[in-house]
């Protein structure tokens, strides 16, 4: 090879690594780390096919990019997804929820057959409500947290008459929405605060009707911590409404924070954001009581402020789900710091 060819193979070879690096710098965020630390196992995971409404338990899932769908071995009928039902407004379509209606955090569904949903409470008739479809019922825009708007499938007068009687106590007011799984969110007008300083949340961080993002993680120690604090305290991990609660004996309370990646079975997570509390916290998710002493957002409060947009207490990791999988209790929780 001649000076000439050295000079090109030179310059060739450095627009190759000007180029690498430019899409190493442009696809970081998304590379998966290789290298995992075990923290714990996953002791519980939790879905709220309802907005507001009862947990189910579950002990396996698939954990998709919207979250959790029910996954029953070798049931091929309709599979409930995570926050995928949502009480709305019938005279200004916005969203209602256990903050201001505490009664509908004992809302269970269930799925009846391969087209309907049994909707129960422990003081109504089981309401059966046929999974609407966009081909033969109407879609209405509606507005979640923060005036964000968002397309709902109407479930129909039944549906409507029975949540007004259950929450209202009368024959009308409220609708009942449902999310089909076709469109994703964007939040980057409604959440613009947030977008801008949680640098990892974008659209593809989102749930169906969850306030933000497809999975809440939280840490059975940091609810330790907590109760100690609080002292005489009733509350559990419930309160936070998690999909996932990972437990473990080395785990360190909070821990959680600091977490960027999650890998549980073959799903991998990023951490986009802390979770932000509010007074849904203090509502007991079983008997629908509010705390007499605003626990445990009152002490929270005391060494749990958030340093970004909103200054209000944090309990618990908002994931997005990076690879989506199949997911069970008992796996091992594994974390990653990122690659820089
Ligand atoms: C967001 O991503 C960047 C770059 O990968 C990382 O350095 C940062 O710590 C992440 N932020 C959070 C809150 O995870
Ligand atoms: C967010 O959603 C909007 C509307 O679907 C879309 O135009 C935009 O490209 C999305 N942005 C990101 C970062 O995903
Ligand atoms: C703790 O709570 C129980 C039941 O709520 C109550 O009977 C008891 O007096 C409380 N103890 C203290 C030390 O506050
Ligand atoms: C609800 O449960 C909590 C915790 O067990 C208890 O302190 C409270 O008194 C209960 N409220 C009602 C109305 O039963």
């Amino acid at each position: 090879m001649g000076l000439g060819g050295t000079a090109m193979f030179a310059t060739l070879a450095t627009v190759v690594a000007v180029v690498g690096a430019y899409l190493y710098q442009k696809k970081k965020k998304e590379i998966v780390p290789w290298t995992w630390e075990e923290v714990g196992t996953l002791k519980k995971l939790h879905m709220y096919p309802l907005k507001s409404g009862h947990r189910l338990e579950l002990t396996q899932a698939e954990c998709t990019k919207v979250g959790l769908t029910q996954s029953k071995e070798g049931d091929n009928s309709y599979q409930l997804k995570d926050r995928s039902l949502v009480v709305y407004a019938e005279k200004d379509h916005e969203f209602r929820t256990a903050r201001t209606y505490p009664k509908m955090v004992l809302i269970d569904v269930a799925v009846h057959d391969a087209d309907h949903l049994a909707i129960d409470t422990p003081t109504m008739r089981t309401l059966y409500v046929e999974i609407p479809s966009k081909s033969n019922s109407k879609e209405v825009s509606i507005k979640l947290h923060a005036n964000e708007e968002i397309y709902c499938i109407d479930c129909g007068d039944e549906a409507a008459s029975w949540f007004s009687r259950y929450i209202l106590g009368k024959d009308s007011g409220l609708r009942l929405g449902y999310h089909d799984g076709s469109y994703r969110r964007d939040i980057r007008k409604a959440h613009k605060v947030d977008v801008d300083y949680y640098k990892n949340l974008s659209n593809s961080s989102t749930g169906l009707y969850s306030d933000l993002t497809s999975i809440l993680l939280l840490n059975q120690a940091s609810v330790n911590d907590l109760n100690k604090r609080i002292g005489n305290s009733s509350v559990t991990v419930l309160n936070f409404r998690p999909n996932f609660v990972v437990d473990g004996p080395d785990l360190a309370p909070y821990a959680e924070d600091s977490w960027e990646w999650v890998k549980i079975g073959n799903v991998v997570l990023r951490n986009v954001k802390e979770c932000t509390r509010c007074i849904m916290t203090t509502i007991n998710p079983e008997n629908a009581s509010r705390s007499s002493d605003m626990e445990p957002l009152k002490t929270l409060k005391k060494y749990r402020l958030s340093n970004g947009p909103s200054k209000v207490p944090i309990m618990g990791i908002h994931l997005e789900v990076k690879r989506p999988g199949s997911i069970k209790v008992g796996d091992p929780v594994y974390v990653a710091k990122s690659l820089e």
